[in-house]
């Protein structure tokens, strides 16, 4: 332990000296939104290349989901994976309750349409009844997202579409989805003409990364304002808010909305730095609940770092971060004012505030600017989609409302 600590210690001195010359550039570039993309700390993709362990990558990404992953060429031109068909065929399958042991857990049950594909409860209970350890992070966006999962420990929609069935959250294992989607007259004709293949592991995958790329938030008011600069589209607490997110409150310095060439869709702002950082959240009595990206990069100093998420229509994704601790936005700016939780490996930019109640209402106020005005959960799945079979999951609740 002690050797986790000096290295920690180490690290947390150079990154205050980097903290210190990335405050100045910060500083420099704080007032004008149109400033050239501002990247003071990134540890972005490519991520695997940097892992040194292969073998905790074999076991993150089975076989079977990288012959699924789509050729570089096809991820950044999305145009052919978004062919129609391929589309409808991911749609139902998101939707079909026969993909898991009981009938009656979907994707969409964890990533309900109405919360922005996000999930009310803390964490998600699998199809076997499990409690899992995480909260179901929204999925619009995630196409443009190269670092997948709260520990990053995927890089495209395809090599994630098979993971809920590896650890229970659907109760069977992928082969089993294959063989029954193979006993069914309809996917066998789905699958003819969007793949022109039988129903497959690797077809199914394709499918339902197709269909996820069509989720897309890009028309908050606050993209109409950052795209017309005009001050009027938002309000003065709204723009306040702005300010303080970009300046003293620092949150842009991982929650980044300068669009990124990192992006898999350039463009798109999704207000993060598809880092991993420590917040300190899950951190009790000298341990941390859930290590994050340390199980994947196997990196001390990546013990209790997740990674940033996008803050898209964060305003209907309750309850926030990965184990969902965080009721409400009001609990975390709270949180973000009094400094994170304090532990060996908290991150340098995560220090205490001294926010005043009109500062915390204006930070609120502005994450309330990016929900996407047209997104509408009630049109999500569009009619012509195939007979829902899933369990809406229960109302906004606590995790004793959801433990049967
Ligand atoms: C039992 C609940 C549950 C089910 C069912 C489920 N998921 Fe998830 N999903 C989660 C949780 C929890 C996470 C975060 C896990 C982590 O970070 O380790 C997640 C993460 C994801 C992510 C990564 C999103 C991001 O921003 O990084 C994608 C994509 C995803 N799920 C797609 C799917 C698809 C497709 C299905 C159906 C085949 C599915 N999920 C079924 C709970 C679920
Ligand atoms: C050091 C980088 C960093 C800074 C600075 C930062 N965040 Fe975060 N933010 C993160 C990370 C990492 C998480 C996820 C942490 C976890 O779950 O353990 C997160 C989570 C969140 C969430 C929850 C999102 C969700 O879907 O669960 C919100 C909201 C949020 N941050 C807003 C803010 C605001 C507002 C500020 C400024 C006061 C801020 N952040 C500053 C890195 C940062």
């Amino acid at each position: 332990m002690s050797r986790v600590l000096s290295a920690t210690t180490a690290r947390q001195a150079i990154l205050g000296l980097a903290l210190g010359v990335a405050a100045s550039l910060y500083n420099a570039n704080a007032g004008d939104l149109n400033a050239p993309a501002y990247r003071p700390y990134s540890r972005a993709a490519p991520i695997y290349e940097r892992s040194p362990d292969r073998e905790l990558y074999d076991r993150a990404v089975p076989p079977v989901d990288r012959q699924a992953e789509p050729r570089p060429d096809l991820i950044e031109n999305n145009a052919p994976i978004l062919s129609g068909r391929l589309v409808l065929l991911g749609q139902k399958l998101f939707y079909d309750g026969r993909l898991s042991r009981t009938g009656l857990t979907a994707c969409a049950t964890c990533h309900d349409p109405r919360y922005a594909f996000a999930q009310p409860t803390r964490v998600s209970q699998s199809d076997t009844g499990q409690l899992g350890p995480r909260n179901a992070p929204s999925l619009i966006n995630a196409g443009a997202l190269p670092v997948l999962m709260w520990d990053g420990r995927f890089r495209t929609l395809e090599q994630q579409a098979t993971s809920p069935f590896l650890r229970g959250e659907m109760g069977i294992d992928i082969r089993e989805a294959e063989r029954r989607l193979n006993l069914d007259a309809e996917y066998l004709h789905l699958f003819q003409a969007a793949l022109n293949s039988r129903p497959s592991a690797s077809g199914m995958a394709r499918a339902l990364a197709a269909y996820q790329r069509t989720l897309i938030s890009e028309t908050s008011r606050f993209d109409r304002f950052i795209s017309n600069n005009k001050a009027a589209t938002l309000t003065a607490l709204e723009l306040d808010g702005l300010l303080l997110f970009e300046r003293k409150a620092g949150c842009s310095v991982c929650h980044q909305f300068q669009s990124s060439a990192h992006y898999q869709t350039p463009g798109l702002r999704l207000f993060t730095d598809l880092g991993f950082h420590n917040l300190g959240i899950g951190y009790a009595a000298g341990r941390f609940a859930d290590t994050g990206r340390y199980r994947v990069s196997g990196d001390e100093s990546d013990l209790g770092a997740f990674r940033t998420p996008s803050l898209r229509n964060v305003a209907v994704t309750a309850p926030y971060m990965h184990d969902g601790s965080l009721a409400t936005l009001e609990e975390v700016i709270d949180f973000y004012d009094a400094g994170g939780r304090p532990n060996p490996n908290l991150s340098p930019f995560i220090k205490p505030l001294f926010l005043n109640a009109y500062e915390k209402a204006a930070l609120v106020a502005f994450l309330r600017t990016l929900t996407d005005q047209q997104y509408d959960p009630i049109r999500t799945p569009p009619r012509e989609t195939p007979a829902v079979s899933y369990r809406p999951s229960v109302s906004r609740g606590h995790l004793s409302d959801f433990v049967r």
